[in-house]
């Protein structure tokens, strides 16, 4: 049975001084122990959150880390250096693929970091609107796959044992214009298809896949919905308590429903 995970990622908002009063506040909202819940915060209000979400059963997640070990990159966050702060890392969200020219091959030596530190990643995938108009969306995600997971599966460490996948269509991601639910399932199948086809043992079928691009409260029902999602990474409304009340609290209707189904 695959857990049912809720990710918010706070993305370039909150100072520190805010950020760890907020994670308290959604922490307290959303208290459901069927529903495993992560917040990712900006780098420097890692360690806030972290005092803040003590205790309260949400885990810390980051938004990035750095492909080498350490260096002369100025500005930059190691996986060594998230130990303790984080035990989540997102990993090639469509922002930084746009705003630093992340590529397939940098996000699978990411993953390698994230590995190796045991930080447990969320790998982003997702098509541009033009991809999806031109038919090609599964083509471009199956790429995007293969290129940030094939050298980890033939490698001797191979993949993160705990991964997760987020699809997030590029065109959805804070436009306030959802994926419906049943194009994000059969994404959902695609990429269990492609994970299976790359060498993944049992075929992708344990593979947590989250849906991402404009959730809310008001619309994570209908990617629930659909047996092959299993909960959502979130965004705007992420920084919103109602918001995540409502939406932790439809996710845990989901994962109560798969516990009962599997006795
Ligand atoms: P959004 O962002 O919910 O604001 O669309 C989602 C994401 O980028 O992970």
């Amino acid at each position: 049975m695959r857990p049912v995970i809720i990710a918010a990622n706070w993305k370039m908002h909150t100072v520190p001084s805010e950020a760890g009063p907020l994670a308290a506040t959604i922490a307290a909202r959303t208290a459901d122990p069927d529903v495993s819940r992560v917040i990712c915060p900006p780098f420097v209000a890692l360690a806030d959150v972290r005092d803040a979400l003590a205790g309260t059963g949400v885990a810390v997640g980051a938004q990035n880390v750095h492909h080498e070990l350490a260096g002369a990159h100025t500005g930059e966050v190691s996986a060594p250096m998230l130990v303790g702060l984080a035990t989540w890392v997102i990993v090639g969200h469509s922002e930084r693929r746009r705003d630093n020219g992340e590529t397939d091959e940098l996000i699978a030596r990411k993953l390698d970091r994230a590995r190796d530190a045991g930080l447990r990643p969320i790998l982003c995938v997702g098509e541009q609107l033009a991809e999806r108009e031109a038919g090609r969306a599964e083509a471009v995600v199956d790429g995007q796959l293969r290129g940030a997971l094939a050298a980890a599966l033939r490698s001797d460490a191979g993949p993160a044992p705990d991964l997760v996948i987020a699809y997030e269509p590029v065109w959805a991601i804070g436009t306030g214009r959802n994926a419906f639910g049943s194009d994000a399932a059969a994404m959902a199948d695609a990429i269990r298809d492609t994970l299976g086809r790359i060498g993944f043992v049992d075929g992708g079928a344990g593979m947590p896949i989250l849906y991402g691009g404009s959730v809310t409260a008001a619309n994570i029902g209908e990617f629930l919905a659909e047996p092959a999602i299993d909960g959502a990474l979130v965004g705007g409304a992420s920084l919103k308590p109602d918001e995540m009340a409502g939406i932790v609290g439809r996710a845990g209707v989901t994962a109560r429903a798969r516990l009962a189904a599997v006795g």
